[in-house]
């Protein structure tokens, strides 16, 4: 029909709005075959979940620049590691940091797991971390759900349920919507989406590329979603 698709208007607009962040290939360079260094990716979502991506800039910089790549990481002391990650907090992530590069390095020959499966079965990778690695470094069908793209989910569904019981369905609507063609680039546009028009507060709304089909907008108060659990 003429409907336009949620999912390419979500990708359209990621084209013309992403954030140029250090770990990511921009969409141009990815249609020129240029894929990320599953490293890399896997190094910044391990930081993200710690603190903001303004935040994580530096300390990316600096882990990139001393260990470029994972069996450097692995092979480094873990004094200089735990030194590096300070001020990231939650020193039991940089230990499960050093564990997971290790295993990478000397267990599957320097490459990450390509699977969300594999990927999992690794220090300090739950559910979040491995669709987020399978879909934007190795281009799986992943479902990547985080907080900004749980906002930008519950809004656009007007999901009624309280989170955490949503989640799974929510994980659900994501992978409705989440395409074979470029997974990594719709989940950080999602991401974005949720960082920079669909914010808790104030939502741009008027910016947003999927205004036309969101439930939340229909019914004039985005900021309702998603809903809080009754104290
Ligand atoms: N937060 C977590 N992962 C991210 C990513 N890849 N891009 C932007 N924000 C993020």
């Amino acid at each position: 029909d003429g409907n336009p698709d949620p999912t390419r208007q979500v990708l359209a607009w990621y084209d013309r709005h992403h954030r140029d962040l250090p770990w990511r290939v921009s969409p141009a360079m990815a249609a020129r075959g240029i894929r990320p260094d599953p490293y890399r990716v896997w190094l910044s979502e391990v930081m993200l979940q710690q603190t903001t991506v303004q935040a994580v800039k530096d300390y990316f910089a600096r882990f990139t620049a001393k260990w470029p790549t994972v069996t450097d990481l692995a092979r480094a002391e873990t004094e200089e590691v735990m030194k590096a990650w300070a001020g990231l907090g939650y020193y039991a992530r940089a230990r499960n940091l050093k564990k997971c590069a290790e295993t990478v390095a000397f267990e599957h020959g320097g490459r990450f797991p390509e699977t969300e499966e594999g990927l999992k079965a690794l220090p300090g990778i739950g559910d979040y971390t491995a669709a987020a690695i399978a879909a934007i470094a190795f281009q799986r069908q992943a479902a990547v759900l985080d907080g900004n793209v749980e906002r930008v989910i519950s809004r656009l569904h007007a999901v009624d349920a309280p989170l955490p019981g949503s989640k799974p369905l929510m994980r659900q609507l994501v992978a409705a919507m989440t395409p074979a063609d470029r997974p990594g680039d719709f989940a950080q546009a999602m991401m974005d989406l949720g960082a920079t028009i669909c914010t808790p507060k104030r939502p741009a709304c008027a910016l947003c590329p999927v205004n036309a089909s969101c439930k939340a907008l229909a019914e004039h108060d985005p900021e309702r979603f998603p809903v809080k659990a009754a104290k």
